[in-house]
């Protein structure tokens, strides 16, 4: 198995342990670091909706709190192929812009496998706010 398989292989166990009673709509993700370590996520859903958080920003949050801030690669796996929100792109590109996303659809079939800048041109970042 190739390193591209097993990492969407890592997402779509990722995603059985979605909390989805509103959407039922699995998302998981793997969100590899530069230091070799994985970080899995999934979507946890929420009674008052908006305190709900996508399984992109689970696995990053997970990271970052351990820590761990560079990080090469995120697969996310969803059943239709559905691509990261805005939100998580974002979040993604504050340690990452130029990381690989790839998008795979819960059956393993890629819909997208490029970089994270590609999803996110033109993102705010922090140079922004470091101007004396
Ligand atoms: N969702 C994610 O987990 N990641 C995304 O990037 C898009 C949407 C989740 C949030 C919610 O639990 C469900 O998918 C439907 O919006």
């Amino acid at each position: 198995m190739s390193d591209t398989e097993s990492l969407i292989r890592a997402a779509q166990e990722a995603a059985a342990h979605a909390y989805i009673p509103y959407s039922n709509y699995p998302v998981g993700a793997a969100l590899q670091a530069a230091n070799g370590r994985l970080y899995l996520g999934c979507n946890i859903e929420n009674a008052s909706y908006p305190a709900g958080i996508c399984a992109e920003r689970v696995a990053l949050v997970k990271a970052v709190s351990e820590g761990v801030r560079e990080f090469d690669v995120i697969a996310v796996v969803t059943r239709d192929g559905g691509s990261p929100c805005g939100i998580c792109r974002q979040m993604l590109s504050e340690f990452g812009p130029q990381m690989r996303v790839i998008i795979a659809r819960d059956d393993g079939q890629i819909t997208f496998d490029g970089n994270l800048s590609d999803l996110l041109p033109l993102a705010f970042n922090g140079s922004s706010l470091l101007i004396d």
